[in-house]
């Protein structure tokens, strides 16, 4: 079957297999691996990506049905060679080890925060119960979502003093 899908804001037209699931797809046909796959059955998050802005496990969903819409993988936190503030977080936090679990883990995160800008410790634990990291225990990765979450609050703050300012030069 045909698609056209929009991934990371690149235009991509391929013929699927109606089975093909989109985690496949992302890795197999495009290429963007930093999608992991870890149980294949829905438990495990490592292959969480945002479809139309929502967090799905891209194991549970087929290619077939992300036709027409836009998915964002790992690969496109990054802006301008930037690294995402969520990323920088989890480096300097310390929020992986192994880092299986880190894609799903930035990628819920990013879900959560586009829902929530400023959530509380028990919110962050809730909107990643759906990811598995058998590394770490949790409490750096909370820990790095919370600041990335103050460090993107200052950030807006600062872009709407900046453009406040231009407007009443
Ligand atoms: S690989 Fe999709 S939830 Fe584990
Ligand atoms: S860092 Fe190893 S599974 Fe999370």
């Amino acid at each position: 079957m045909k698609i056209r899908v929009k991934v990371n804001g690149q235009l991509y037209e391929s013929d699927v297999e109606p089975r093909t699931l989109l985690a496949y797809y992302l890795r197999d046909e495009l290429k963007l691996t930093g999608t992991h796959i870890g149980c294949d059955t829905t438990s495990c998050g490592a292959c969480t990506v945002l479809l139309d802005g929502k967090a799905v496990k891209s194991c549970t969903v087929f290619a077939v049905q992300a036709d027409g819409r836009e998915v964002l993988t790992v690969e496109g936190l990054e802006k301008d060679g930037e690294m995402h503030p969520l990323q920088k977080a989890f480096w300097e936090e310390h929020a992986l080890q192994c880092g299986y679990c880190t894609p799903g883990m930035l990628m819920a995160s990013y879900a959560l925060l586009q829902e929530n800008p400023a959530p509380t410790e028990e919110q962050i634990r809730e909107g990643l119960s759906g990811n598995i990291c058998r590394c770490t225990g949790y409490v750096n990765i909370v820990k790095a979502v919370k600041s990335a979450a103050s460090k993107m609050a200052t950030q807006e703050s600062l872009e709407e003093v900046a453009t406040s300012g231009t407007s009443t030069d």
